[in-house]
């Protein structure tokens, strides 16, 4: 058991690195929840800095929920994996760095699942980028790849663990973008990579 606390707390406090505000902070000078949608992630850094410094953002982002899970995964199997990935996503989106504030847990996710569910990964990366394509906004993947998890990991990786943790993990996200879905709906959400 106490190792399973140690793994949390090695997820949470790894995850809990603030790379969409440092690297904006660092880079562009400025406070990147005063910016955009105010939110700490990819897609606020692109829409703000543009995709330069998105991408570097987003790969601190992105490691910091594969560097966990691949240390969780090696220790106690997928299920140490889970854990300290899941901890990850809740260090990235309640940062002790940020007032428990952060961000909405798409990046720190994605390298998660890169590790505890390698096959379902590039699905969801032809999914959002097919999404992104269509529709333009990056929220409508987000949320889609939410829900999409799931049922995925049901056919893919039909374990209690796994179902249970995808399940958790998507209630979570799409509860995470709660003011984008009423942006969706209102037809107010903003765009990204939008030609003019
Ligand atoms: O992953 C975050 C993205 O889905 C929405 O970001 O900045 O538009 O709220 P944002």
């Amino acid at each position: 058991f106490i190792n399973y606390i140690l793994i949390m707390t090695l997820g949470y406090l790894i995850g809990s690195v603030p790379f969409s505000y440092l690297i904006p902070k660092i880079l562009g000078r400025i406070d990147i929840r005063q910016h955009g949608s105010g939110n700490t992630g990819t897609t606020n850094v692109v829409r703000t800095l543009g995709l330069k410094v998105g991408v570097l953002a987003f790969a601190g982002d992105f490691l910091k929920g594969l560097i966990p899970a691949l240390i969780g995964n090696q220790l106690y199997g997928v299920t140490g994996g889970l854990i300290a990935g899941g901890f990850a996503v809740l260090g990235h989106c309640y940062s002790v760095w940020l007032g428990f504030n952060g961000g909405k847990g798409i990046a720190t996710s994605a390298g998660v699942i890169a590790i505890v569910f390698p096959l379902i990964f590039p699905i969801i990366l032809v999914f959002q980028f097919l999404v992104i394509l269509t529709t333009r906004y990056m929220s409508l993947a987000s949320i889609g790849s939410a829900i999409i998890l799931p049922i995925l990991t049901f056919f893919m990786y039909p374990a209690y663990v796994q179902i249970v943790f995808s399940f958790l993990l998507a209630i979570f996200v799409i509860y995470r973008h709660r003011s984008n879905l009423s942006r969706l709906i209102s037809g107010t959400e903003t765009k990204i990579l939008n030609k003019k």
